[in-house]
């Protein structure tokens, strides 16, 4: 059967990583939950690539989250609830029933959709608090290997050079023009760029197109109502995702918060970045053919999830209703993929 989504009433303290300071990721308790229904209203949005932005969009992009930042500390929409939402979905909240396991979405086939649907509802909330329903994330283009400045691949200058965008606990050794490591495993290799580059390309090709070659090797492990948690992450969701969590991370954190860690990643704004790039992979693979489908069995298509939306309305959706970005009206802006032919 397919995984429910938890009784947001429920929640409970679970531990967190050795070193972590005491967090309670437990989620305002909703009034009533409604049913997800598309808004054909909505403009179609255009997500672009962080390090393309204009200046207008920059302003605007600050402004939204010095709103969200600022709204009172019970409102599911405030910038420290939305990470919250990360966190307790990560194996710290709400115990699976039938299970001894907390729910996690991570490490198994509910990892895309699930940030899918995350990354949407933020998205609205932001667009809520400008007023503009054209507002759209930005996608951080870490997989483009161009030489051309501004660079794709390093940490884009937008979180560092405006207040509510940053967040103190990064790497600094990771600040640009650092490239960033598509590989890393909590140890700089110091290579030299050219090498850095063609690394990168490797591994994306190897994670997107040669070693993701039916949909159980892209998604990760099926993850059903009663299964153990976290039975096994997909190509993409291992590297490049994991990996450019951790190099993002302060290295001299325990867990290398805020990004490196499932409990605090979403407390740093570029977290929606990093994963909209992430969302796009799962367009970009679907385009490429063969057996690069999406999933069929009606436990993933019927596993549910709630969030709240920009009205600060709990609103539980499908894994089904998230696999058409078009039908959720919004689009990427188009960066190329030269990786895809890198082995060619
Ligand atoms: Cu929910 Cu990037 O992890």
């Amino acid at each position: 059967a397919p995984i429910q989504p938890p009784d947001l009433t429920q929640c409970q303290k679970a531990a967190l990583p050795p070193g972590a300071k005491s967090v309670n990721c437990c989620l305002p308790e909703p009034t009533k939950v409604i049913d997800f229904q598309f808004d054909s209203s909505l403009p179609m949005r255009v997500r672009k690539a962080a390090h393309l932005v204009d200046a207008a969009y920059i302003k605007k992009y600050n402004q939204a989250y010095e709103l969200l930042r600022n709204l009172p500390d019970n409102d599911p929409r405030k910038f420290s609830q939305q990470a919250s939402v990360h966190c307790a979905f990560c194996d710290s909240a709400f115990l699976q029933p039938n299970t001894n396991d907390f729910l996690e979405i991570h490490n198994s086939w509910l990892f895309f959709p699930w940030h899918r649907w995350y990354l949407y509802f933020h998205e609205r909330i932001l667009a809520k608090m400008l007023n503009d329903d054209t507002f759209a994330l930005p996608f951080w283009n870490w997989d483009n290997q161009s030489v051309a400045s501004p660079l794709p691949n390093v940490l884009p200058a937008v979180f560092i050079e405006n207040p509510s965008l940053l967040d103190k606990l990064r790497d600094p050794l990771h600040q640009p023009p650092t490239l960033v490591d598509l590989s890393y495993s909590g140890q700089d290799e110091g290579l030299d760029p050219t090498s850095q580059r063609a690394a990168n390309n490797n591994l994306m090709y190897q994670q997107v197109v040669s070693g993701a070659k039916t949909p159980s090797l892209f998604f990760g492990q099926a993850y059903r109502a009663g299964d153990a948690n976290a039975p096994g992450p997909g190509t993409v969701e291992n590297a490049p995702h994991g990996t450019v969590h951790v190099w993002t991370g302060d290295s001299s954190q325990p867990n290398y918060e805020d990004m490196g860690a499932l409990y605090s990643a979403a407390s740093d704004p570029i977290f929606f970045a990093h994963h909209a790039n992430v969302d796009r992979l799962w367009t970009v693979w679907k385009s490429l053919g063969g057996r690069r489908k999406d999933i069929t069995d009606p436990d993933w298509l019927n596993a549910e999830f709630v969030f709240y939306d920009e009205n600060a309305s709990l609103v539980k959706v499908k894994v089904g209703d998230a696999l058409s970005i078009d039908k959720l009206s919004y689009t990427y802006q188009n960066v190329g993929n030269p990786w895809i032919a890198v082995n060619s």
